[in-house]
């Protein structure tokens, strides 16, 4: 029997209204049951909501500087656990532990930097027209949060958005992603152990299509921040335009590489590795295109080729492992669908392109990195996120024909140049038409510190991350104190 988990409403640990279950599987063994979780459904998520604005009563009232304090224990809290997390992490979503080291590590830096905001929360002060009269611009927090999560970074990304919501004075319920509720099950006894009052915090596992639906539809809801596909985002928008909710998005990207034929060419084969097959080729920001100057196309092509194949698919537990598994069957079946898809419009495989079922592998979800060459711009394997271990080569005659190809797709998340033109990477951070980009460094590797988003069908414009994250997580509230004494009407006694 695996254990049993629960929700946690108003500080009780609940289990869903109607009883019934989900499993939590190893992606690198089906066998290997971590946990079943509790499917909510819109009663459980109305409980959550309802704790949370109960919670938001005295929550937004707390001195910013503590909240600050009770997000620093908490990052104390992951150091310590840091290696273990890891491991539950490995084993929940395929990773190797090299990545689920950082991806807990990138957690403890958004709890230090945004502790310290604790202590800034910074507004304006700006001079007023009228004499005796002083104004302000401050920042209030929005009220109850709801936090969709997805299962690729099972602890950084609730991170980003639970540490600076509850910074801000915010409540929240957070509904992680189907695929990975034991991590936000332990972050939230973390958060507790560190101090949160009951209610601050709600948690609640289910499906999308019941709980997520249902807390985005959630009149008391006032912001959604949610993180996964374009599909899904475009039905969050909807349902937050119908019921007058703020929302923050982060969704798909189809980030490229440009290779130049001036560049550091094994580093740049470096990126691509790292960029296509680190996670599985399993985060927003993973490289699915490497657009290569025709004059090193041969040679690059033929060392990434090499390259990829010599990747050792298997357990992220083992330290030998370059490749995890892909995060379940539907996902593997999606992952291959693409390879027939690639196939059919006239692409050529350079290796992979199967379900990899050798030995031990067979148990798991596990694909062989795939490359794929002679691929056009306009093909669907070059425009559509795979979220999987599949790039596609593309050929480019000139730095802008790389940027057009680059710039061409519903996505803009983030890009690459690998050259050693000081003028040509400015013109392509001038050019390249996506929220990151990277000078001699692969697609991914963005920094808690810096803004995070995209353009286009990426994002609806917010940014998480940095300082920016805090424009989503709160209002402007503008203070006019006229201490004159007596009626001063602006715009008319000049
Ligand atoms: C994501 O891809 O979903 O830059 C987030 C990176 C990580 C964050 C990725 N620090 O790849």
């Amino acid at each position: 029997m695996s254990t049993r988990y629960k929700n946690l409403i108003g500080g009780e640990w609940v289990d869903a209204v109607s009883g019934r279950t989900f499993q939590d599987v190893n992606p690198a063994d089906r066998e290997d049951i971590l946990g079943e979780f509790p499917r909510s459904g819109a009663e459980d998520v109305g409980r959550a909501v309802e704790a949370a604005q109960e919670a938001f009563k005295s929550w937004r009232l707390t001195p910013a500087p503590k909240r600050g304090e009770i997000i620093f224990r908490a990052g104390e809290i992951l150091v310590k656990r840091k290696e273990e997390l890891a491991r539950l992490m490995t084993l929940e979503m395929g990773k190797v532990l090299k990545e689920t080291r950082g991806d807990v590590q990138e957690g403890i830096d958004t709890a230090y930097y945004m502790a310290g905001e604790g202590r800034r929360l910074f507004g304006h002060h700006v001079p007023c027209e009228l004499p005796n009269k002083f104004g302000v611009a401050m920042r209030v927090p929005v009220g109850v949060v709801a936090a969709i999560t997805p299962w690729n970074f099972p602890l950084a990304i609730p991170t980003w958005k639970l540490f600076p919501a509850l910074v801000c004075g915010n409540t929240v319920v957070f509904k992680p992603a189907e695929d990975t509720p034991l991590l936000a099950h332990r972050l939230v006894e973390i958060l507790f152990e560190s101090g949160l009052p009951p209610g601050v915090v709600n948690l609640i596992h289910g499906l999308g299509a019941e709980a997520g639906a249902a807390l985005v539809r959630h009149p008391s809801v006032a912001l959604v921040s949610f993180t996964g596909s374009t599909e899904v985002g475009r039905e969050v928008a909807t349902v937050c335009a119908q019921t007058g909710k703020k929302v923050s998005l982060e969704m798909g990207g189809k980030n490229a590489i440009l290779v130049m034929d001036d560049a550091p060419l094994e580093l740049a084969v470096d990126g691509a590795i790292w960029g296509a097959f680190g996670t599985s080729g399993q985060r927003c920001t993973a490289a699915s295109r490497v657009i290569v100057h025709e004059g090193v196309l041969g040679p690059f092509t033929s060392q990434f080729v090499e390259r990829a194949r010599h990747l050792r698919l298997g357990s992220g537990l083992e330290e030998t492992t370059d490749v995890g598994p892909v995060i379940n069957e539907t996902q593997l079946s999606r992952v291959h669908e693409y390879t027939e898809v690639g196939r059919k419009e006239g692409a050529t495989l350079l290796t992979g392109g199967e379900v990899a079922t050798e030995g031990r592998l067979g148990k798991g979800f596990f694909y062989k990195p795939t490359i794929f060459t002679d691929v056009e711009p306009t093909m669907r394997i070059a425009q559509e996120e795979i979220f999987g271990p599949s790039v596609a080569v593309l050929r480019a005659r000139s730095l802008e024909e790389a940027v057009e190809i680059c710039n061409n797709t519903a996505y803009g998340l983030s890009s690459a140049i690998y050259t050693r033109d000081v003028n040509r990477a400015f013109r392509a951070i001038q050019d390249l038409s996506t929220g990151i980009t990277y000078v001699n460094a692969s697609t991914i590797g963005a920094e808690v510190q810096f803004p995070f988003g995209g353009v286009r069908q990426t994002g609806n414009g917010h940014r998480e991350g940095g300082w920016t994250v805090l424009d989503i997580m709160t209002e402007w509230k503008t203070v006019y104190v006229d201490y004159s004494g007596r009626l001063q009407r602006a715009q008319i006694d000049v």
